[in-house]
């Protein structure tokens, strides 16, 4: 059953004001999704936090299980945080890494994340190997197999990067961590609610998400997937007294879930609404969501194509719902306040953000699109007109 495309616009009422093509940047809630964290933050405001949070218990304790559902995984395998860089740091910096420990990292890696490296590089002395690229732009997964050696400490690979089209081939790279026992983590922010992800296909350790992007939750929720083989041998960066138990005066004792990776004190209206949004988009399938997002994303490379100066950027065999580009004359930060008066946003993305690949690439600051399957072909084709007519005038 194809996706219903009339229901999803009436649930959600931000498309008819604007045109939303940067799912990448911030996906738009469904009703229901605001529902859920309204409804919460009312019951906080008619009974207090920690009553509302009583009263709920059963639907939060369930917003585990609808994660873990989005991805294949059990509930216990599961942390929700703030975002996908909390998730992300709280598997990295819980792993012991000593001076001389490699991390193989790749040209796509996210800002944040080689940010972390860089620091342990300078703090623990830990080596960071970088896998090459295929001429098609994704990591050699050969390569990469072969930088392994017995002080490998860490496999991460960024599935989609934040600044275009790629897909790295996240599931053979899984595979190739398996084979050799490395601890493997995967920045799945772009792809969790655009595509179908499935830990035990991924053969991932650690797997970091966010809700506001293509899952369409709210902002300040996110989640990290820990494999349950893994979760004993792991002592977070930071601890309280919901990670761990004090059990005597000198002694504490971890949890023996993911929820070590938690802290105490939570915005419980914020994992309702992440809750919901899961199950809305296993709701309508994400084999559905990812070929409608793909679909729309090519009409709209297919479109940049016949304006004069474009430059389509993005780079890979499979392509996402990302999509990168520049035109000739058209400064990508004012172009972006250009179509926002217009009631058009999408986003641009500079060099900083994956600055292995835009260096290599030697890639200016771009503009940045992304539909998302609430979007119509009309909506690409408005959006093609009006950077037709911006270099026009440009
Ligand atoms: C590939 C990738 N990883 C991680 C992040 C960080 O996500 P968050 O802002 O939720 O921490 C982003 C954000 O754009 C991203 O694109």
């Amino acid at each position: 059953m194809s996706i219903d495309i009339a229901r999803v616009r009436q649930d959600t009422p931000g498309l008819d004001e604007r045109l939303q093509l940067c799912a990448c940047g911030a996906g738009i809630m469904p009703a229901p999704v605001l529902d859920a964290v309204i409804k919460h933050l009312q019951l906080e405001q008619s009974h207090g936090g920690y009553e509302a949070h009583a009263l709920e218990g059963e639907t939060l304790d369930a917003v585990y299980t609808d994660v873990a559902r989005l991805i294949n995984a059990q509930p216990q395998e599961i942390a929700l945080v703030e975002n996908a860089t909390v998730a992300w740091c709280q598997a990295f910096y819980a792993l012991d890494l000593k001076a001389g420990d490699r991390i193989i990292s790749s040209d796509a890696e996210y800002a944040a994340n080689y940010l972390a490296f860089l620091q342990r590089e300078q703090r623990d002395g830990i080596v960071i190997d970088v896998a090459p690229a295929l001429e098609d732009g994704s990591v050699d997964v050969d390569a990469l197999e072969s930088l392994i050696t017995e002080r490998t400490a860490l496999i991460s690979l960024t599935w989609m990067p934040t600044n275009g089209g790629l897909v790295n081939p996240a599931a053979a790279v899984g595979k190739i961590a398996q084979r050799h026992g490395v601890p493997y983590l995967l920045d799945a922010c772009q792809a969790v609610g655009q595509t179908p992800a499935d830990v035990q296909a991924l053969g991932c350790d650690f797997l970091s998400a966010t809700g506001r992007k293509f899952l369409r939750g709210p902002r300040g929720s996110g989640f990290l997937y820990v494999a349950e083989r893994r979760i004993e041998s792991l002592e977070p960066a930071m601890i309280d007294m919901f990670s761990a138990t004090w059990d005597t005066r000198d002694t504490y004792s971890l949890r023996p879930d993911a929820r070590r990776f938690e802290n105490w004190e939570n915005a419980y209206a914020l994992r309702a609404g992440l809750g919901v949004a899961a199950r809305y988009a296993k709701g309508i399938g994400l084999e559905h969501i990812q070929d409608r997002a793909r679909m729309l994303a090519s009409r709209l490379r297919a479109g940049l194509a016949d304006i004069d100066g474009a430059v389509v950027r993005d780079i890979g065999r499979e392509l996402s719902a990302i999509v990168s580009f520049t035109i000739d004359g058209l400064e990508p930060t004012q172009t972006v306040g250009d179509l926002r008066k217009r009631s058009i946003h999408i986003g641009s993305s500079s060099a900083s953000s994956t600055r292995l690949d835009a260096e290599k690439r030697s890639l200016p600051t771009m503009l940045r699109a992304a539909p998302h399957y609430y979007n119509t072909e009309d909506e690409i084709d408005r959006l093609v007109c009006e950077l037709a007519r911006l270099r026009r005038m440009g």
